[in-house]
């Protein structure tokens, strides 16, 4: 067993609640502390109550458990963020410079900060390439673009090892999204699933990069234990599991659940989309780091509905 002490920030999320688990596997139990916002009431062992723009809770919490390395997923995403753009900007930057500086001071070894496919904008057409232009649309892009270059900064002037990734939505049985462009494409499966009709808030052929949180979990790992040297990319990786589009994950389900029905009836998150690129070229994560993803689109669809199925405790007649 490993001898690290890990905090995860924002651990009550669609991620974190998956991360807790993932590293506790690997590091032992009482090494991974979760923090969030509130209590999670299923998992309240070696769990911290944390709102990390208090950096003065922050510095308490890692001094408390000697920590070694912080995974810090507290954020505001895409969607939700453009409800108060200035208060997600707020968040999502003292989060991170409190994080920033507790760790400089407290000599943490590590840090993971995910980014987002949402810092690239109208200048990327298609495909989006590891040094593509950055001009994202949204303040939660914006704010992801930000954290990368304040990483690289960190790096730089303090020698910190900062690493980051770019994700794109993730897709995951286990947890929902929490305000995203991407979250239709879970939503969808719940619904499938239970027997419903899916109203769709995107247009049925808006392409967007995806991948399973499976995946998402082996590359945040595979980043994180690379020996330094090999991390070239200090601002954030380029990272690639599939690319789909409603239509595209519909038919998907269709195979297993034929009689399931959609609607498209796109919203303000239309236009997010349509500024994020469609494809991603994770080359530089391939090389650096050995990443490949496991999941085809059809992969994840068979595990999604047999997941969700024992979930909603749906026997098949
Ligand atoms: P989420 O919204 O599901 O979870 C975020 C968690 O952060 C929530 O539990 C929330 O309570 C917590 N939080 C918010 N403000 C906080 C604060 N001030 N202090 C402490 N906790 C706070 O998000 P997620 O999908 O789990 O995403 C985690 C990270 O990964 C985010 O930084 C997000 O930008 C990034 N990311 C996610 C996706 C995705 O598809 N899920 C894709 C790209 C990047
Ligand atoms: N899934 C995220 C979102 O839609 C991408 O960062 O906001």
């Amino acid at each position: 067993m490993k001898s690290e002490r890990i905090l995860v920030i924002g651990a009550n999320g669609q991620i974190g609640s998956v991360l807790v688990e993932y590293l506790r596997g690997m590091y032992g139990e009482n090494q991974v502390i979760a923090s969030d916002l509130k209590v999670n009431s299923e998992r309240q062992d070696y769990f911290e109550v944390l709102d990390a723009t208090d950096g003065k809770t922050l510095d308490k919490i890692v001094k408390r458990h000697s920590i070694t390395q912080i995974y810090h997923l507290a954020a505001i995403l895409s969607a939700k963020g453009e409800q108060d753009p200035l208060n997600t900007w707020q968040i999502n930057m003292q989060t991170y410079f409190n994080v920033l500086e507790v760790a400089r001071e407290n000599g943490v070894k590590k840090i993971f900060y995910p980014s987002s496919i949402a810092v690239f904008g109208a200048h990327v057409h298609g495909s989006a390439d590891q040094f593509s232009y950055l001009d994202p649309s949204t303040v939660y892009g914006i704010s992801k673009a930000a954290g990368e270059n304040w990483s690289n900064y960190y790096f730089n002037r303090y020698g910190m090892d900062i690493r980051s990734l770019r994700y794109p939505g993730i897709i995951s049985y286990q947890s929902m999204p929490g305000g995203g462009t991407t979250d239709y494409a879970v939503d969808i499966y719940h619904k499938a699933v239970k027997g419903e009709h899916f109203d769709c808030f995107l247009e049925e052929n808006t392409t967007l990069p995806m991948i399973y949180m499976s995946d998402a979990m082996d590359a945040t790992v595979r980043l994180m234990e690379a020996p330094a040297e090999k991390i070239t990319v200090r601002t954030g990786y380029n990272l690639a599991g599939m690319s789909f589009s409603p239509k595209e994950i519909y038919d998907s389900i269709l195979k297993i659940i034929p009689d399931f029905e959609i609607s498209y009836k796109p919203d303000y998150r239309q236009a997010i989309a349509e500024s994020w690129p469609q494809q991603i070229d994770d080359s530089e994560a391939r090389t650096d780091w050995g990443w490949r993803p496991a999941y085809s689109l059809d992969k994840m669809t068979e595990e999604m509905i047999t997941e969700l199925r024992k979930k909603y405790e749906i026997v098949r007649s």
